[in-house]
């Protein structure tokens, strides 16, 4: 079967840093996938070239089957909207409530009066199909607070509850397990494969913790400067010695 992303010989440089040096890496629809590297590895950066946020200096992002750079901006639009990218930072709207921002999951699917619309006078039946994904993450008393006024674990469950709304095929997730603790952190990933799986999707996640990368993830991508050190079911320590061993370049800088 067609893999549902293959990265093909691709790369992408920001002025004299490589980001991204020949990467290639097929992906399955359905797989959950860890991305692990040091700071600087070029995590993001691989994650925003699947998603098309960023466009590749050399070679190419092929999607079921079609080159990203061949696709029309109707099929573009349609490949992006069965995205969800779950950036750093979450990109909520701390000023908007729960249930809006979640809305926002389907931005550029509907029309931005109606949205508005949808912002004041929420329909019944959006806000049922919402309450019920915040149900199944666990926040559902949080329909009508406001976004900034909940804890950085229930943001978090706030950005992937917009996902699921976003009606995503393929969540991109980078390290959004950052500003929680450990006991929060591993929730939520379990969550985030659970809920994967139970919806078939095809998880990608940026993770720093190995430890819970090596629990959960069935898949481990590890990137050092921009390339592909090991791509394995399990890692060794060795392994992850020199996927985080600085080297001679990083030690001078
Ligand atoms: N927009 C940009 N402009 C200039 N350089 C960039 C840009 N984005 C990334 N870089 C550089 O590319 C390299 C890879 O960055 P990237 O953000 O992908 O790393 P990362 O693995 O996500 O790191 P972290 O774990 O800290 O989030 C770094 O050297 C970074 O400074
Ligand atoms: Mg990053």
């Amino acid at each position: 079967m067609t893999p549902l992303f293959q990265l093909h010989n691709l790369s992408k440089c920001f002025g004299a840093t490589t980001a991204i040096g020949n990467v290639n890496l097929n992906i399955a629809r359905g797989e959950i996938i860890a991305l692990i590297g040091s700071s600087g590895s070029g995590k993001t950066t691989l994650l925003k070239l699947i998603n098309g946020q960023h466009i590749a200096d050399e070679g190419d992002v092929t999607l079921a089957g079609k080159k990203i750079t061949e696709q029309s901006n109707k099929e573009l639009r349609r490949a992006r909207s069965e995205i969800a990218y779950i950036p750093q930072d979450l990109g909520l709207v701390k000023s908007l409530k729960v249930f809006q921002n979640i809305f926002l999951g389907k931005v550029g699917r509907i029309s931005t009066l109606k949205m508005l619309k949808h912002f004041i006078f929420p329909p019944k039946n959006e806000l049922l199909t919402v309450h019920k994904i915040l149900q199944r993450v666990g926040i559902d008393d949080k329909l009508y607070h406001y976004t900034a006024n909940l804890s950085g674990g229930q943001q978090q469950r706030v950005a992937l509850a917009r996902s699921i709304y976003q009606g995503a095929q393929t969540i991109l997730a980078d390290e959004p397990i950052s500003a929680v603790d450990p006991a929060r952190a591993r929730s939520l990933i379990k969550l985030l494969i659970e809920i994967s799986q139970e919806h078939k999707l095809t998880l990608i996640m940026s993770i720093h913790n190995i430890e819970l990368a090596q629990e959960f993830f069935p898949r481990l991508v590890g990137l050092k400067e921009g390339e592909i050190l090991f791509d394995k079911t399990t890692v060794s320590q060795t392994e992850l010695d020199e996927l985080y061993q600085l080297s001679n370049k990083q030690l001078t800088q």
